[in-house]
């Protein structure tokens, strides 16, 4: 390793990052590596509207385009207490919405882990706990004010890939986001669900199968009738938009009037499984050799939270390997698996100390690397930023594919933006915006990015609220 004498003797920076002629030129490749061009970005909202075609052409593509079932809009004057339970990273959430006919609804929600033996054990413990947990929730709820009115209908956001086939009806596609629980082979999601609360005595009733995607427009269109496209930046990424039902052309029978629409769960995920299209890097490869769920959801992984910290541990890892980073040391925390959080990237982006100390806490604290210098975490700050981008720019790719799809440029339109990444990290709207611009001008300006928090449970206590309706 070469002295810190000679680091600062071979002096160089690009931006304010400042280091050995070596360290720069690793910087430079990564900057390479994790720089996405606007024709490349260009490039890749035409292919994912490609693909978004052959899905709704047919079953098995790639983009699986998954029709949701759930009819329209609501109207604003429905009225009643829903359930949701809403299960898709890390936390689930059981909520009761009471729509209170005005436009207006009250929501009431609680939190709940699912430790990671349920998240890959047999998908029967994983529904008991289920179960289990909206239990708790109605008697804490009933208990805690009597006067509400009791929900028995309840609308499950199973935020995974499913072949739906009605309302309540749908069967696993393939599971994501470090899911991988077995026995879930053919068996319909809401008949496991509502068995398992019948094991448990709870008297609910299970009357609809939604993804998150399709609960954040439904919610969405509610309050933004112009909402054209629901999206979930968080532990994974997808979105779901209105379609014409004449143009889901694997939709066969059902009866449809002329125009109708229905909103499809894209599965956008999945894009590019092929690798024809994204600029995978080593770094990525390496992530996804690692993942429960190999060679699929290249496009998810390239952007969403459950992978951006461990792309960047593997870029982090690369330079200390090269002897360019905190004197070649790892520790055993760094070198673990899925151990850079991807929480720990936005106090690193947002760490603007001179002496960069949040990161050095990151860092040396909780990941106990030995020691590192304000180089080595500029340098870290810089990888952070590049991978952050990155995942920013490929979404605002998907979200310019389904509005152009939609044709809705011209007119402009609202897009109900939930999960983690979107909320909480820093500048991932600012990147988005700015790409938006690089792909399609003023008209970006047209599209209006909302905030659509809790968009998920809302909008499965919504459409629970259809599903009764229509029964
Ligand atoms: C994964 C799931 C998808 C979900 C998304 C966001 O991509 O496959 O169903 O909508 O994560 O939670």
């Amino acid at each position: 390793m070469a002295s810190w004498i000679t680091h600062r003797v071979q002096a160089t920076t690009i931006g304010n990052v400042e280091g050995t002629r070596e360290q720069m030129a690793a910087v430079n490749e990564l900057e390479r590596d994790f720089t996405i061009s606007a024709e490349k970005l260009r490039e890749v909202a035409e292919a994912i509207k490609v693909e978004m075609m052959k899905g709704l052409e047919k079953d098995n593509q790639t983009v699986p385009m998954v029709p949701s079932f759930v009819p329209g809009r609501l109207t604003g004057k429905e009225t009643g207490s829903f359930l949701a339970l809403d299960l898709g990273g890390t936390n689930l959430r059981v909520c009761q919405v009471n729509l209170l006919g005005d436009g207006k609804f009250t929501l009431r929600q609680e939190k709940f882990t699912v430790s990671e033996p349920l998240r890959t054990g047999p998908a029967q413990k994983l529904f008991d706990y289920l179960a289990e947990c909206v239990d708790t929730y109605l008697t804490n709820y009933s208990s805690e004010d009597p006067q509400m009115p009791h929900a028995t209908k309840l609308g499950f956001t199973f935020s995974f890939a499913v072949n739906q086939t009605a309302i309540n009806r749908g069967t696993l596609l393939y599971w994501t986001k470090g899911f991988n629980c077995s026995g879930m082979d053919g068996k319909d999601i809401v008949g496991m669900l509502q068995d398992a609360l019948l094991r448990k005595n709870v008297s609910v009733e299970v009357v609809a199968l939604v993804n998150d995607t399709v609960g954040t427009l439904i919610a969405q269109s509610y309050r933004e009738p112009d909402t054209v496209l629901g999206v979930i930046l968080g532990t994974g990424t997808n979105g779901a938009y209105y379609e014409k039902v004449s143009n889901i052309k694997k939709l066969s029978g059902g009866n449809y009037s002329p125009g109708e629409l229905m909103a499809v769960n894209t599965e956008w995920g999945a894009f590019d499984m092929e690798r024809h299209v994204l600029p995978v890097t080593p770094y990525d490869n390496k992530l996804d050799r690692k993942s429960v769920n190999p060679r699929s959801q290249t496009y998810e992984k390239m952007i969403s939270g459950m992978y951006l910290g461990e792309i960047v541990r593997n870029a982090v890892l690369h330079l200390v390997d090269c002897n360019l980073l905190f004197e070649a040391h790892s520790s055993v925390d760094l070198n673990r698996l899925w151990s850079f959080d991807s929480s720990y990237m936005s106090t690193i982006e947002a760490d603007a100390t001179p002496d960069l100390a949040h990161t050095q806490h990151v860092l040396e604290s909780i990941l106990n690397v030995p020691k590192t210098t304000l180089t080595d975490r500029r340098i870290v700050k810089k990888i952070v930023e590049l991978v952050g981008t990155r995942a920013a720019r490929l979404a605002a790719a998907g979200l310019v594919a389904v509005v152009e799809h939609c044709d809705a440029l011209e007119e402009g339109c609202s897009v109900g933006i939930d999960g983690s990444l979107f909320q909480h990290y820093p500048s991932f709207r600012e990147r988005i915006v700015a790409a938006l611009h690089e792909l399609v001008g003023d008209n970006a300006d047209r599209i209006k990015l909302i905030e659509a928090a809790d968009g998920s449970g809302i909008g499965a206590a919504m459409i629970a609220c259809l599903a009764s309706v229509k029964k």
